[in-house]
């Protein structure tokens, strides 16, 4: 079985580079919440050591203008299609999760439980889940932060929860100062840090996850070659995203392709536990009742 490569949620604009979306086994977008949001203030990027740090804050159209305008644009590339879905409480998971199960295009909804760079939602990821489970007939991937004492445990409860699937992992908060002024670099402060350091975490993540659950996993987090999609299939990914590398070397989906097709590692994803979209046969689930 191939191994899935999809692009990190917020690391591609599939209007924008279509030929690049176009190489990918499924097209994840920036995070929808339900009304627009114009972001943090700038700077909102700024390079580090061993990777950058963003604060983009989740800049969306808000969930109205993505179903009527961007939705069918991004359609037109048929490239299956995840849908991230933010929100800071778990009326607007729901709101939004509720809108887009009614969308024939939209094939996979990932919830971003982790963004660094806004106010957390008061109720636990379980709760956020449960709110987007009872709304939705889609196979629901959790995206979960690498900053908690216990990723498995966080995990299981998302599973029990209702969660077809995990996405792991987000940016992990960081911050850097301007070597001029010693202030901050970015608007707001802090921002989430990503690219190769956190390929370690990642890799550790998914492991104690995959040990923990038997949902699929997508692994991502620093991930730049063939080898490191490898290490993720290896320590229990089904599927393996691109972020920070894609800013640097939009043209890697077709790169790091044929770098796994020319390997001689014989790795593949386990057929019991392959992600959406690669399992035709997958029974959807009922609405539930509580809706
Ligand atoms: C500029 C930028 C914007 C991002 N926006 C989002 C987002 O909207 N939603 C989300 O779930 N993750 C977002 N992320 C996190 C990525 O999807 C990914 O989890 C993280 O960057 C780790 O992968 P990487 O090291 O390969 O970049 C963003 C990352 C970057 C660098």
């Amino acid at each position: 079985m191939r191994i899935p490569l999809l692009n990190a949620s917020g690391c591609l604009d599939a209007l924008t580079a279509p030929t690049v979306a176009s190489q990918l086994d499924a097209f994840v977008t920036k995070t929808v919440t339900p009304l627009p949001r114009e972001g943090n203030p700038p700077p909102r990027i700024a390079e580090s050591d061993a990777g950058m740090l963003n604060s983009i804050g989740l800049q969306n159209p808000g969930i109205d203008a993505f179903v009527h305008d961007t939705l069918p644009r991004i359609a037109e590339l048929a490239v299956p299609i995840w849908v991230s879905v933010g929100g800071f409480a778990a009326s607007d998971y729901s709101e939004v999760c509720e809108r887009l199960d009614d969308e024939p295009s939209v094939d996979v909804v990932e919830l971003n439980l982790s963004c660094p760079n806004v106010e957390e939602a008061a109720e636990s990821v379980t709760e956020l889940v449960a709110a987007a489970r009872a709304v939705t007939t889609k196979p629901l991937y959790a995206k979960l932060s690498p900053a908690t004492w216990d990723v498995a445990e966080s995990a299981r409860a998302v599973e029990a929860a209702g969660a077809d699937g995990l996405s792991l992992v987000n940016t992990i908060r960081g911050l850097t100062l301007d070597a001029g002024t010693r202030r901050p670099s970015l608007g707001r402060g802090v921002g989430g840090y990503s690219g190769p350091a956190l390929r370690p975490i990642a890799l550790a993540c998914v492991h104690a996850c995959a040990e923990a659950v038997a949902v699929p996993i997508v692994g991502m987090g620093g991930v730049t070659s063939a080898d490191h999609v490898l290490d993720l299939v290896a320590v229990g990914a089904s599927g393996v995203a691109l972020g920070t590398i894609l800013f640097s070397d939009p043209w890697a989906p077709r790169r790091i392709r044929a770098e796994l097709d020319g390997s001689t590692t014989a790795t593949g994803v386990p057929s019991e536990r392959r992600i959406h979209d690669f399992v035709p046969e997958t029974t959807p689930r009922r609405r539930s009742s509580a809706k």
